[in-house]
């Protein structure tokens, strides 16, 4: 039997959630191993948006400047079209991405990172270079075969794909983010719900340059309605930017329950030329690929030493552009938590956490994705596009939008309507920011949940209640005679906790010090405040923090609130030592 690899980690996959749990274990200086069955990173574009948590995730694992170099900034996302071809009738815009200028003010309140566009065959090398950089092993054509896990640890075999060869690598702790077919979880049988392959879609990629129609109405996303070009009457397709203007992936269904389509040149070509709506362009294909939609997530997301992420767990639509962003998040909510139980400072019921705070939130964007889908519905009904298949019937409904009639207006205001409801997809700022986790790593104070004063889906709520993410606001950093602009998240995060109070609170922060000394754990204490090195320049953290000047608000190294008090108390050394070794598992 050949001695096994040994590593604390066996991270399975290479995806953004292989890609970034391997990234931030690094970053932490926890000795790691990555596999993943191919000789590189994503070969097809996939995932795009990324939104601010990712951003800001990435901010953290100090990666944000290397991925904004090579992606779409935002203001070149959202002027999303719905139409007939790239050269044909404008249905309507929705403005996305928080690119509306009402909207625009509670995406840049609401973090110091922007939502950016960029594809996930640039994205990943960004995270694997780097996590290679700070010391994880990275194992290409490896593939997992399967594992077997005792008290102490996980032996996994995994084959090299170019040999043929079996060996064992034998792991404390192995993370499965082994994408949508995932065999990880399939060896662990975790318990689901939902249904795989629920529609057929296919991908073509492809470099053309599309400047003359695009250019005027940027954006990421162009939605072609198209009569008689599909089985079903309508065919509805996406024509993606990949690179502003001139490479581009269409996505475009297919009936899953048939036979699978051969997209081959000609095929897809023809694809390309009706959506865009001019049959005249120079179309250089990149590939062609099918995939299933799904509407799957897993409600365990572990099984004593593995833990499972990523698509892996949840598998939807691409609608709301959640599936690497959730994936890139999961890893980032579970790797300081291994990096602590493995250098002794956390017991092993940290862990325990990773699944009540990631379950939710895989529930919650499966059904979102899915019923994004479902939203296109009512546009197809303003239209009068659902109750027949003939394409000439459709062309004459889509026509009479235009008609100074009572349908006409009718038609016009519904369609409004439709459009508006698609906010849900394109701007749900409150899916994307608004996670409030609740697990034995997180602390309650007694006080009730805050409500939501406006949609908890469209609208991002900051709030300090424990569990939330920590609010973002610019605090300065003093340097010299003055002030540096440092975000809130900037002051947390690398990888420890971190304690804000303010003039007052010295006994919070003295106990952080003490603390810090005494569990072997690091507590950074930050007093916010005139005269110290941090101050609130524009009192915003003043009137976020919900707490008195001299309470205190705990939080984790993944930016989420671990606990906070209201008010200063009697010992802050005890309390904040019983919230402290409640959190971490400590004796
Ligand atoms: P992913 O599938 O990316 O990676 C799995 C990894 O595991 C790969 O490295 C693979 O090699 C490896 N692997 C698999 N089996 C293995 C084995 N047995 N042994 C070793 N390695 C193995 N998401 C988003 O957030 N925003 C968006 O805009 C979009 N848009 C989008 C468009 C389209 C057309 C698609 C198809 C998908 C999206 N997505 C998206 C979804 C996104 O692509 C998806 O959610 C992520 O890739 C999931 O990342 P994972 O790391 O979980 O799996």
């Amino acid at each position: 039997m050949t001695e096994p690899l040994k590593t604390d980690v066996l991270v399975v996959g290479t995806g953004p959630a292989g890609s970034a749990a391997s990234l931030a274990l690094a970053t932490y200086g926890v000795d790691h191993m990555v596999i993943t069955k191919y000789r590189w990173t994503a070969n097809t574009p996939r995932a795009h948006i990324t939104n601010q948590r990712t951003m800001e995730i990435l901010r953290d694992l100090g990666v944000e400047e290397q991925v904004e170099a090579l992606a779409v900034p935002q203001h070149l996302m959202g002027d999303t079209v719905f139409c007939t071809s790239l050269a044909g009738d404008e249905l309507g815009r929705v403005r996305t991405w928080g690119t509306h200028p009402r909207r625009q003010a509670d995406y840049t309140l609401a973090s110091p990172s922007s939502i950016c566009d960029i594809p996930q065959n640039y994205m990943e090398p960004i995270l694997v270079r780097n996590a290679a950089e700070r010391g994880a092993h990275v194992r290409f054509d490896t593939e997992y075969v399967a594992m077997e896990q005792d008290d102490d640890g996980v032996t996994v075999t995994v084959r090299d794909r170019l040999t043929g060869h079996e060996y064992p690598i034998r792991a404390q702790y192995v993370i499965g983010a082994d994408g949508g077919r995932s065999q990880v979880v399939k060896d662990l049988g975790l318990a689901h719900e939902g249904q795989m392959d629920v529609a057929g879609s296919m991908n073509i990629v492809f470099k053309a340059d599309l400047s003359r129609y695009v250019a005027e109405r940027p954006s990421i996303l162009y939605w072609v309605l198209q009569p008689g070009s599909d089985v079903g009457g309508i065919g509805l397709g996406l024509v993606r930017c990949v690179r502003p203007w001139d490479e581009w992936l269409i996505v475009w269904g297919y009936d899953i329950s048939a036979e699978p389509p051969v997209v081959d040149e000609a095929f897809a070509t023809k694809v390309v030329h009706d959506l865009v709506g001019d049959d005249t362009i120079d179309v250089q294909l990149q590939s062609t690929s099918l995939w299933g939609n799904n509407k799957w997530y897993a409600t365990e997301l572990r099984r004593g030493r593995v833990f499972a992420m990523g698509d892996a767990v949840h598998r939807h639509p691409p609608s709301n552009g959640l599936g690497s962003n959730t994936s890139i998040q999961d890893a980032y909510n579970l790797a300081w938590k291994l990096a602590h139980v493995l250098r002794g400072q956390a017991g092993t019921g940290l862990l325990d956490s990773y699944e009540p705070e990631r379950a939710p939130v895989a529930e919650q964007i499966v059904l979102r994705a899915n019923k994004s889908i479902e939203e296109f519905g009512p546009i197809l009904e303003a239209l009068g596009l659902t109750d027949t298949s003939d394409p000439a019937v459709m062309n004459a409904r889509i026509a009479d939008r235009a008609d100074d009639t009572a349908e006409g207006r009718a038609k016009r205001e519904a369609l409004k309507k439709a459009l508006e409801l698609k906010d849900y997809e394109f701007n749900a700022h409150g899916v994307e920011l608004g996670q409030r986790y609740a697990s034995g790593a997180v602390v309650p104070d007694g006080t009730p949940e805050p409500e939501y004063e406006r949609d908890p889906e469209l609208y991002y709520h900051p709030t300090t209640w424990p569990g939330a993410r920590l609010p973002h606001c610019w605090l300065g950093h003093r340097e010299g005679s003055g002030y540096r602009k440092v975000s809130t998240h900037d002051v947390a995060g690398q990888g420890r906790f971190t304690l804000f109070t303010g003039i007052g609170g010295q006994a919070w922060a003295d106990a952080a010090d003490t603390l810090s000394r005494e569990l072997g754990v690091e507590v950074r204490a930050v007093v916010v405040g005139p005269g110290q090195p941090y101050t609130d320049l524009y009192d915003d953290w003043a009137r976020l923090r919900e707490v008195d000047e001299d309470g205190c608000v705990l939080v984790r190294p993944d930016n989420h609130v671990a606990w906070r008090s209201l008010h200063p108390v009697d010992d802050a050394r005890a309390v904040l030592g019983g919230v402290l070794r409640q959190v971490l598992d400590r004796p």
